[in-house]
C-alpha cells in the first residue's frame, strides 16, 4: 500500500509534530510596548529583551534574525570572505543550509559525514577540501540539534586560518556533554525559531556570537546601512516586535517544555534498547531540546516499511534528510565525489514524532503502535 502524502496534523492520531506557540494572552501585554512606543521593527525593545534572554541560554551575545536561512546567511557575509570563495558543509543537511552559502554569494562544498556521529568530521572536512586552494570557511550543522561538541573540528579550522560556523538550527536550549550551552562554539553559531523548531515562535532566527561580531550582524541584516552609507552587502534580516513577543512569551515556558522532550526522548531510547535493538539512536547526543527523535533503520527497505507500517497505524514520521544534497539536481554539482555516508543515512533515516505538550498515556499509546509496525517487519 502506498504511503499517504498527508502534510499538517489532519488524519494522523500521531503528527510528527504538533507546534506549540505561546497563545496571545500570553504575550498581547508585551505587545503594547511596541504599539505604544509606534515601534515595530528595527531592533525594538521586545527585540532586544529577547536577544538578553537567548544571550543568557547561549552564554554568548545574540543577534535575531527573520529566519534561520537568513541567521546563516548573516553569519556568513558577516565573515567578509572574497566573493565566490568556497564553504564546506555537510550533505546530510536540510537544503536551507546550502540555500544560505548562495545567498551569501559564496561557493558550497559538499562534504560527506561521519557514520557514526551523522555530522562532519576532520576526516570528512578535509577530504572535501584536498585539490583545492579557494576555502573559505567551514559552516558545520547540529543533525537534528544533537549537542556534539566540535572543538576537534575547531582545532583543524584554528591550524588553517579557516573559520568554523554552526547551523545549530534545531539545538537552542541543548547543552554539550560538559554542561556547556550550544552556541559557545566556532565563530558563530545559528539558529532557527521556526514553528516546528522546539524554540518556536513561527519565522525567526538568532545567531550566537562574540560581542565584536554584534554591530557587523545588524549592518549585514540592515541593507548593509551604516552611519548613512551602504558599506557592505546586506539584506533584511530583521525580526519584528510581533515575532519578538511571541519569542519573550515562548522563553517563559521553554524549560518545562525541554524537561517534557527530555523525558520523552528517554523513553524512546528505552523502548528500542529493550525492545528492537537494531535500529540506530544517535551516539553521545549530549543534552539536545529534541526537535525529533531520530532513528536509523538497518536499511533503507527497513526504513521505507516502517513508514508505510506506521502511516497505516496513524503515525507519521519524516525522512530528514533526504535526499543527501549530493543527491539533488540542483546541487549534485558541488560535490566532487561520491559521498556515501550521507547517502547511505539520508535513505535509512526516520524521524519520530515528539510534541512539547505530551498527554497522559499518550507516549505509551504511541510505543504500542511502533512496537506492532516493528513486528510486522523481518527481523534485522
Ligand atoms: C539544519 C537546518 N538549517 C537551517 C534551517 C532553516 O531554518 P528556517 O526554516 O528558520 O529558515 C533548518 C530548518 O529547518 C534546518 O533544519
Amino acid at each position: 500500500m502506498a504511503i499517504p502524502h498527508r502534510y499538517g496534523q489532519a488524519g494522523w492520531d500521531f503528527p510528527f509534530q504538533r507546534p506549540l506557540l505561546p497563545p496571545p494572552s500570553a504575550w498581547l501585554d508585551d505587545l503594547a510596548e511596541a504599539y505604544d512606543a509606534r515601534w515595530f521593527s528595527n531592533h525594538g525593545a521586545l527585540a532586544r529583551r529577547l536577544e538578553a534572554a537567548l544571550a543568557r541560554r547561549c552564554a554568548r551575545s545574540v543577534v535575531l534574525a527573520n529566519n534561520g536561512t537568513s541567521a546563516i546567511t548573516a553569519a556568513l557575509m558577516a565573515l567578509g570572505l572574497a566573493p565566490g570563495a568556497a564553504v564546506v558543509l555537510p550533505a546530510f543537511t536540510f537544503p536551507a543550509t546550502l540555500c544560505a552559502v548562495e545567498q551569501a554569494g559564496l561557493t558550497p562544498v559538499l562534504a560527506d559525514v561521519d557514520a557514526h556521529s551523522w555530522e562532519l568530521s576532520v576526516e570528512c572536512v578535509e577530504a572535501a577540501c584536498r585539490g583545492r586552494g579557494d576555502i573559505g570557511a567551514v559552516l558545520a550543522v547540529r543533525v537534528f540539534g544533537l549537542c556534539r561538541d566540535f572543538s576537534a573540528l575547531q582545532g583543524w579550522c584554528d591550524a588553517r586560518g579557516l573559520p568554523l560556523l554552526i547551523d545549530a538550527a534545531a539545538a537552542l536550549g541543548g547543552e554539550l556533554d560538559d554542561g556547556r550551552p550550544v552556541g559557545a562554539q566556532g565563530a558563530m553559531e545559528t539558529f532557527s525559531l521556526h514553528a516546528t523548531k522546539v524554540f518556536a515562535i513561527g519565522e525567526g532566527g538568532a545567531i550566537a556570537c562574540d560581542p565584536a561580531r554584534v554591530d557587523v550582524l545588524r549592518r549585514v541584516m540592515n541593507f548593509g546601512l551604516e552611519g548613512g552609507d551602504v558599506t557592505s552587502a546586506g539584506f533584511n534580516g530583521k525580526l519584528s516586535e510581533f515575532a519578538a513577543a511571541v519569542g519573550l512569551a515562548q522563553d517563559r515556558v521553554f524549560d518545562a517544555q525541554l524537561a517534557l522532550r527530555r523525558a520523552a526522548a528517554q523513553a524512546y531510547a528505552g523502548f528500542f534498547a529493550e525492545r528492537h535493538r537494531g535500529w540506530g539512536l544517535a551516539q553521545t547526543p549530549g543534552r539536545p531540546p529534541w526537535q525529533a527523535f531520530p532513528l536509523l533503520a538497518p536499511d533503507a527497505g527497513a526504513a521505507d516499511a516502517l513508514e508505510g507500517a506506521l502511516a497505516r497505524a496513524g503515525v507519521q514520521l519524516r525522512r530528514y534528510y533526504r535526499p543527501a544534497l549530493h543527491l539533488t539536481r540542483a546541487a549534485a554539482r558541488y560535490a566532487a565525489r561520491p559521498l556515501e555516508q550521507a547517502g547511505d543515512l539520508a535513505a535509512r533515516m526516520v524521524c519520530l514524532p515528539m510534541y512539547s505538550d505530551w498527554r497522559d498515556g499518550e507516549l505509551g499509546a504511541l510505543f504500542d503502535r511502533l512496537d506492532d509496525a516493528l513486528r510486522q517487519l523481518p527481523t534485522p
